[in-house]
Formats: structure tokens, C-alpha cells, sequence
């Protein structure tokens, strides 16, 4: 390739790559399938490698995959010393938090603070200098921490280059804060990787972020799914903030991951209520937290009240109650899911942990049963994690060791006795079984589910109750009911049963997507059901489309695709699908594609000041456009915002229009 072409090649991949690790690892919301991004890296180094010479590849995105191992961690001394936070166990010690801090500065009225969630993770310094990220260190022992740079690069969304769009100003230098954490999905796939491969699973997500940080060799760092936080200032050449809150705001401007939960609180009760809430809450997150920290906002009064012991007294963590507890497990039961697969759940004497009554805990399969050694009868720790399921941690006391075998799932299934797989590269046992009890009750579960069709009334007790009277085999069934069929039903009055037969006939005309994710297919969820309702339109179109047609859907992969195509060349599920069409399911179709920029093009280049870039692809999308990331010949539009970026010149050298953000919103109503 020529050199000018490929130059500017090289910087619209790096600034696509930048653009998607920011989808995947900031929003949540990829926009291209894995192997389309692998695609791009792959462009991206073969480029650069090609003319090593003519670009800068300190900042380049491809320098996240790790470089060679080190023999030992330097040290680096941070510029300013990082602090520990004092420790609050109860609201009362909250209360004198805020009581010493009212001594010490003899203020009227309240004091306002930030509150955050505490992050379960580790606490890492990153050093910039105009802008550039130059080193990275643990905490160490406050003073010195290990030199942890090349690690820190391998983590995505630690931006290489802060950016600005000149308020605030990027300082000449810079020490920011945060904790690099693991989520707790991501933590148990590695997991779950790691047994596959033969080694012993991490403890729990933070001893995995530790592990991975300290990697000497940091490709193996760039393989592990670290995130992370940033919450904090240390030294700071050329800025200053009035409030932390402003400062949190300039870390999201400069491209830093920021806990979308920290919030502004009005007085010492606002942050009580805060603690309280995230207490609850802390089950349901993506990732673990061990209590939340309660931060003065303004830097005048952090500044009087100063630091002592190596804590500020400006700040206060407030931590969890412990969230493990010792019982015994009583039995051992089987769970089959949707697909078949068995999971095995302790039953446990009931025990208290964090406030609730906890009598159940997944094992997860064979091989966690044993690297876990576990026998029913068995004394064990038992632990909520950031997850509602809670899990059995370790046995304290095998009650049948001697030399007996840790449980085993059996050979057959223990709804419908037929024969148990396990397939290549999986943890989980399966039901072969198609046609398995189990497996046809929690598709109907699925079914009904307000995702899929919406059947309001139909509980899980009432399904079970159907499937045994043999009322209904599978979900088109449900369509045929009639009030006599459900008067035959144990405790089932009259009034109930018009209200099922009610909303059964309500759930006629569901959307599309919901449609499609009722049906069930396998990689199908919610998301990608909706992109297929968007691309197709109809559900003829989805059903007759072809494997490469599902595949150029941006959010789907080969995987996908796959499991799509198969599902609709399955003879029942076709009968199934038919049956329900017959049965009057008319899904609403259409609708998603057509719109005023149906077919229409855009790229979004610079920053828009009344939208976020998701926002406004958001509302193209709905229009029935398509937002790419790259300008093309077949670009339609290029919505330019302030500071916009090579799109532009390429814009202009295509001749395609450009319309600035008031044009914009006149086309988007
Ligand atoms: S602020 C001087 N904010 O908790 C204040 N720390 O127990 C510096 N941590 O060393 C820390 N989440 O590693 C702060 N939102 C948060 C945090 C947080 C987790 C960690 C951090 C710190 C430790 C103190």
C-alpha cells in the first residue's frame, strides 16, 4: 500500500478501534461482532508494523496486547503519597464521622459530600504527562508502589491519551486514581476457563484483578477482562478543582471510566440513605463492592481538615456487613434448565447472611463439586457475592472424607431418566433429551416471560400444574386452552381462569423482537432479537433468511448466526411456529424498518452538544437509518459536531454532505 493511503489508514483504525473498545468496555454495547474487531487489530498491526518507522505507536491501541515478561516490578515513587480511608462499620459510626468532622470545622449549616460505591478491587495510580499516559503503579505501601505500566496498557478503557475538548484543559501532569476490578460475569467465565484448562479457579473477583495486574508477562495481563474506576486526584500540575464533584465530571470529559452510581448528597442523612440503598443493591451490580465511601465535595474545606495517619479526615469508607456464613448442606438436588443443562444446588439449613435467609446455593457443575470436595452433609462457607445466587465458598468439614468421593451428578436425567452428556470444552452436564419435562417447562417459562410474550397470570406453579394434568405439551398449546381445560385445574376459580384466557388473548399481537426472543433460539436474547426485528422486518424474512444474511447483521457473530439458521430448519420448531400463527399470534411486523431515514447512512464524527453518540445513533436507528464508523462512498450523511476528526476531510474529499448539529435535529424532529 502506499505510504500517505496507508498512514491515513492507520489513524481511521486506530481511532475505529478506540471508538469500539469504548462500545465494548465502557457502554455495554458493542456495535460489531468479536471477529469483526479481531479483523481490525489485525489490519491495525500489520500496518504499522509495515511502516514502524513513520508512525508514533506509543499511542496506538494495538499496544494493549502485552509485551514481553519482565523479571521483577520496579518501583515508582508517587508524587503524592496514596492514602487509606478510616473505616465506618454501622450508621452510628457514620454519624461520628460527621459529628469529629462539625468539631473540627465549626460550620452552621450541612456539608455536602459525594458518595461512592467502594469499589471490591485494586487501587492503582496512573501518572499522565501532557496528556499521555506514562506509568502505572499499585498502591505499595503508599510511598512506592510496582511498576504495573504494561499491565495497565493491556486494559482498554485507561485511556492512552486523555482527551479534551479544551474545558477543562489537559494539566502537564497528572496522578489519577482508581481501582482496577474484574465484573462478576467475566470473573466466573474466567473461571470457568481456568478449570477447563486445568487450573485452580480464583477465589473471588478481586484476588483475580490482583493475579492479573501482577503479571510479569503482560500478555498474559491483556487476556484477563480487567476494568476500572477512577475516583481520585493525586498530585496535579496546572488544574485545580473547587469541588470533587467537578473534578469527576473532568475525568468523564477526559475519556476516564467513572462509577455511573456516585452521586451528590446534601448532608450527612443523604449519604446514611446512599449506604442503605447500595446495601441492597450491591447483589444486583456487575461487579463487587465491599461498602461506599462518603467524600467532602468542596477542596476548601478538605483542605482545613487535612490528613491524619494516613487517612484524610475528609473521606470514610463505610463498609458492608460480612457476607459469609457457616452451615450444612443437607441435600444435593438437580436443576435442569431451558437447554438442558444441570445444575447441581445445595440445600442447605437455612442461615442468615447480609440480612437475608439463605437455604439454597448453586454448585455450578462436576467440577466445581470437585475442587470444592464436597459430600452432602457436608459443614460449609456459604457466600453472597455481588450476585443474587448465592454460593457455596469451601468445605470446612467434609462429614464423609473418608475416601469417599465428592457428590457426583448422576448418569441419567432426574426428570425424565434419559441419558446425561457432557459436551467437549463444557463444564455443564446435559439432558439429550429434547422432549425432557424440565426442559419444556422452562421454555414455557421462557415463553411467557415478560421479554417474550407477555403472558401476565402464568407462574411458574401454574405451568408446572398444566404440564402435569398434560393440559399443555409445549407453548402453542397454551393458545388452545379453553375455560373448561382450566376449571379442571386444582384451586383454579373461575374469575382466574377468564383472566389467563384474557391475557393469553391480549398477547396476540406481540412486537416482533419479543416474538423472536420467545421462541427461544439459543445466543438469542433480547438485543439480538430486536436487531433482527430491525433488519427483517417481518418474520418471514427472518425465517427465510440465510445464514450469511443473519451474519451481516452487525451485533451477530458465526455463533449466532448458527444457532438461528439451525433453530429455523428444525422440522417442530417450525410446527411449533405454525401452530401459534394458526392459533391467531399475528407479531407486529415492520415497523422498526421504515421510518424518515429509512436506508439512509451516517457517520458521526466530533462531539454534538445536545446528544450523546449514542443518543443520536439511538434516534437514527429508529428513523430506520444505520450509523457506520467509517466514511464511505456509500455514506449518505456526516454529522459533524465541534472538533470533528479525519471523517471530515474524507467527507469532503467524497462530496458527501455534511450537516452540522441544528440540521440534524431538524431531519430527526
Ligand atoms: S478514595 C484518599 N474511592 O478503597 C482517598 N477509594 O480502603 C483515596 N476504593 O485505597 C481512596 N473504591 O483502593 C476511594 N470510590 C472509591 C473507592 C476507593 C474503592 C479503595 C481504594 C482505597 C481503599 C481504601
Amino acid at each position: 500500500m502506499e505510504e500517505r493511503v496507508a498512514l491515513k489508514r492507520i489513524e481511521e483504525l486506530r481511532d475505529l478501534i478506540n471508538h469500539h473498545n469504548r462500545r465494548y468496555y465502557q457502554l455495554d454495547d458493542p456495535e460489531i461482532s468479536d471477529s469483526e474487531y479481531d479483523g481490525l487489530m489485525r489490519e491495525l498491526i500489520e500496518l504499522e508494523d509495515q511502516f514502524a518507522d513513520r508512525v508514533d505507536l506509543s499511542a496506538s491501541p494495538t499496544r494493549r496486547v502485552g509485551a514481553a515478561p519482565l523479571e521483577k516490578f520496579g518501583g515508582i515513587l508517587h508524587i503524592s503519597p496514596m492514602l487509606s480511608l478510616a473505616n465506618a462499620f454501622s450508621e452510628e459510626e457514620i454519624i461520628s464521622f460527621e459529628e469529629r468532622l462539625r468539631r473540627l470545622l465549626d460550620v452552621q449549616g450541612d456539608v455536602s459530600y459525594v458518595v461512592e460505591p467502594k469499589i471490591d478491587g485494586i487501587g492503582v495510580n496512573l501518572v499522565y504527562e501532557k496528556g499521555r499516559f506514562r506509568s502505572g503503579s499499585t498502591r505499595g505501601d503508599g510511598t512506592v508502589g510496582e511498576d504495573i505500566t504494561q499491565n495497565l496498557k493491556t486494559i482498554r478503557t485507561i485511556p492512552l491519551k486523555m482527551q479534551s475538548a479544551g474545558t477543562p484543559p489537559i494539566p502537564d501532569l497528572i496522578e489519577i486514581r482508581g481501582e482496577v476490578y474484574i465484573g462478576t460475569d467475566t470473573f466466573k467465565e474466567l473461571n470457568r476457563q481456568r478449570m477447563t484448562g486445568g487450573d485452580n479457579p480464583f477465589a473471588n473477583p478481586r484476588n483475580a484483578a490482583a493475579g492479573s495486574l501482577r503479571q510479569l508477562d503482560s500478555r498474559i495481563t491483556a487476556n484477563r477482562p480487567l476494568a476500572i474506576f477512577c475516583y481520585a486526584m493525586g498530585f496535579a500540575d496546572g488544574i485545580s478543582f473547587k469541588t470533587h464533584w467537578e473534578f469527576l465530571q473532568a475525568l468523564t470529559t477526559w475519556g476516564f471510566p467513572v462509577n455511573p452510581l456516585i452521586r451528590k448528597a446534601g448532608n450527612i442523612q443523604d449519604c446514611i440513605v446512599y449506604y442503605r440503598e447500595m446495601a441492597v443493591r450491591r447483589e444486583t451490580l456487575p461487579y463487587e463492592i465491599d461498602g461506599t465511601v462518603i467524600k467532602v465535595d468542596s477542596t476548601d474545606i478538605r483542605e482545613r481538615l487535612g490528613t491524619v495517619s494516613r487517612s484524610p479526615r475528609w473521606a470514610i469508607a463505610c463498609k458492608f456487613a460480612a457476607v459469609q456464613a457457616t452451615t450444612i448442606i443437607e441435600d444435593i438436588i438437580i436443576q435442569v434448565g431451558r437447554t438442558g443443562v444441570l445444575t447441581p444446588v445445595a440445600q442447605m439449613k437455612p442461615v442468615r447472611i447480609a440480612g437475608v435467609t439463605v437455604s439454597r446455593a448453586t454448585l455450578h457443575n462436576q467440577d466445581e463439586i470437585d475442587k470444592k470436595n464436597i459430600h452432602i452433609g457436608d459443614t460449609v462457607i456459604v457466600q453472597r457475592a455481588g450476585d443474587v445466587i448465592p454460593e457455596v465458598v469451601k468445605t470446612v468439614e467434609p462429614y464423609t472424607n473418608n475416601g469417599k468421593r465428592p457428590f457426583r451428578i448422576p448418569d441419567t436425567c432426574p426428570v425424565c431418566g434419559s441419558g446425561i452428556v457432557r459436551l467437549e470444552g463444557e463444564a455443564a452436564h446435559r439432558c439429550i433429551n429434547l422432549d425432557c419435562p424440565a426442559q419444556i417447562r422452562e421454555n414455557i417459562k421462557h415463553f411467557v416471560s415478560r421479554g417474550g410474550m407477555d403472558i401476565e397470570g402464568l407462574g411458574e406453579k401454574l405451568i408446572a400444574q398444566m404440564l402435569d394434568s398434560g393440559i399443555i405439551r409445549d407453548p402453542a398449546d397454551l393458545y388452545d386452552l379453553t375455560a373448561d381445560d382450566l376449571a379442571n385445574l386444582e384451586r383454579m376459580g373461575a374469575k382466574s381462569a377468564d383472566n389467563i384466557l384474557a391475557s393469553l388473548q391480549r398477547s396476540k399481537a406481540p412486537p416482533l423482537d419479543k416474538f423472536i426472543f420467545a421462541l427461544g433460539i439459543r445466543h438469542t436474547g433480547e438485543h439480538v432479537s430486536k436487531m433482527l426485528a430491525r433488519r427483517f422486518g417481518t418474520l418471514d424474512a427472518i425465517m427465510n433468511a440465510s445464514e450469511e444474511e443473519f451474519l451481516a447483521v452487525k451485533e451477530i457473530g458465526p455463533e449466532i448466526a448458527g444457532s438461528i439458521t439451525i433453530f429455523f430448519r428444525e422440522p417442530s420448531n417450525l410446527r411449533t411456529i405454525e401452530r401459534l400463527r394458526k392459533a391467531g399470534v399475528k407479531p407486529v411486523e415492520g415497523s422498526a424498518v421504515s421510518g424518515s431515514l429509512s436506508g439512509k447512512t451516517f457517520v458521526l464524527t466530533g462531539t454534538l452538544e445536545s446528544f450523546s453518540r449514542s443518543r443520536a445513533k439511538e434516534l437514527i436507528e429508529s428513523l430506520g437509518g444505520t450509523v457506520s464508523s467509517s466514511v464511505t462512498k456509500k455514506t449518505d450523511y456526516v454529522v459533524a459536531g465541534a472538533s470533528p476528526g479525519s471523517k471530515l476531510d474524507k467527507a469532503k474529499h467524497l462530496e458527501i454532505p455534511v450537516i452540522d448539529e441544528e440540521k440534524f435535529m431538524e431531519i430527526t424532529g
